[in-house]
């Protein structure tokens, strides 16, 4: 079954070929992007549907969520909205809740959630555990992501546990906890900051995934300057993420990570830097130094709760400094590139999978149509939600009005 989606008035495709486009069409088949190109060229499908001159780009590859979870901060929020600080401590009542909760009630705050990002256009998603900090929870953190997210991180070093000894939780992590959970995620994460895990404990952590093939991530230079960026790199890390404290020498190693290969991704997130009202990240300092920037909805109770990737883009345009088409782009196929979906890959069972944040032939046709003429819009009129109809793997789950 063959769909054209035609009267598109901007299309953003995020391939360096076809650039932005006017007045473009595409054709879906299956789950994938068949066809991209004029209006007036497009092949005959057996459906269409007229988007009306609205604008349409990749759905938002949100590629740092922490969606497993029980409970509520409100509270913590509005201390520091009155001027509390925000420190790591906060995840132990985020873990004490997800213990509590049962399997159901996880997973219906997962769904919900997904589908609430669904709805605001985007179409992939990277899940991580990290709020269990045992072997059980940790493990039934990644199955309950598992199915529901197009990426899952484990992150049991997100906090020492309350009453643990930090060095025998770090070997627990990175032992058998890591042997449970394993087989159920794609990379290991650490959340790499004073009051959280230090250096020695994170190359552990992080080392001990690499050799199970696990790809890395880190949280990284959230609430102060620190080695997180450094260790990132030096490991071959897919993405560092926060990355609101740097150093020129960070910048610039984050940026010549990529000379010669794939490096590291600086994710932003902006909606957390605001909501913890810390600095927001130098994104537009890592794009002038040739960083690869992603941006993320860090979606969790405490430092960021919001599945919101369009506030995220309109504030890294309105208060980072980038234009429209960088922070769209660093919200969709920047997104791809840190989960490593920028380019056809295979799963685990040998199954292909298709590229994800371009719309191009073969890509997974995952797209999102705005209520606007333009992408601009996004920062233009901030807080307005545009969404007016969204693919995912070809299927309209959103479906156009009339
Ligand atoms: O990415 N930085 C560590 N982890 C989460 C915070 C989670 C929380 O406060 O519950 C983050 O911001």
């Amino acid at each position: 079954m063959a769909t054209l989606v035609t009267g598109i008035g901007e299309l953003t495709t995020n391939d360096d070929e076809l650039g932005r486009m006017r007045d473009a069409a595409l054709v879906l088949e299956g789950e994938l992007v068949a066809w991209v190109g004029p209006a007036a060229e497009a092949p005959a499908a057996d459906d269409a549907v007229d988007v009306g001159g609205r604008a349409v780009l990749p759905g938002w590859v949100d590629s740092h969520t922490h969606l497993v979870f029980a409970g509520d901060r409100t509270a913590e929020f509005e201390a520091r909205m009155a001027g509390e600080p925000y420190a790591a401590g906060g995840i132990a009542a985020t873990v004490a809740a997800t213990r509590a909760a049962s399997d159901a009630e996880l997973a219906a705050t997962l769904d919900r959630l997904a589908d609430e990002a669904l709805r605001g256009g985007t179409t992939a998603i990277e899940v991580k555990t990290g709020y269990g900090l045992t072997i059980a929870d940790e493990a039934r953190s990644a199955r309950i992501a598992r199915g529901r997210a197009d990426a899952v991180t484990f992150l049991g070093a997100h906090l020492v546990p309350e009453g643990a000894d930090a060095d025998g939780y770090v070997d627990l992590v990175a032992g058998e906890m890591l042997e449970a959970v394993a087989p159920l995620v794609d990379a290991v994460d650490v959340f790499c900051e004073r009051g959280a895990f230090d250096e020695a404990q994170s190359h552990r952590v992080l080392e001990a995934g690499k050799e199970r093939g696990l790809a890395m991530r880190v949280h990284g230079n959230q609430l102060g300057p620190g080695p997180g960026v450094r260790l990132a790199v030096e490991l071959g890390a897919l993405s560092v993420d926060h990355v609101a404290f740097l150093g020129d020498d960070e910048v610039a190693l984050l940026a010549d990570s990529w000379h010669g290969g794939r490096g590291t991704v600086a994710t932003v997130l902006p909606a957390c830097d605001l909501s913890t009202r810390m600095p927001l990240a130098p994104a537009r300092r890592l794009l002038d130094a040739g960083a690869v920037v992603a941006i993320a909805s860090n979606c969790n109770p405490g430092s960021s709760y919001t599945t919101s990737m369009a506030y995220c883009v309109a504030t890294a345009v309105l208060q980072m400094g980038l234009t429209v088409e960088e922070a769209v782009r660093a919200a969709t196929l920047g997104g791809a590139v840190a989960l490593d979906r920028d380019a056809p890959r295979f799963d685990r069972h040998g199954q292909p999978l298709p590229p994800l944040g371009r719309l191009r032939p073969g890509a997974r046709a995952d797209l999102q149509v705005l209520d606007a003429p333009s992408a601009t819009h996004l920062a233009y009129r901030p807080g307005v939600p545009l969404v007016h109809a969204v693919w995912r793997r070809g299927e309209a789950v959103l479906r156009p009005r009339s």
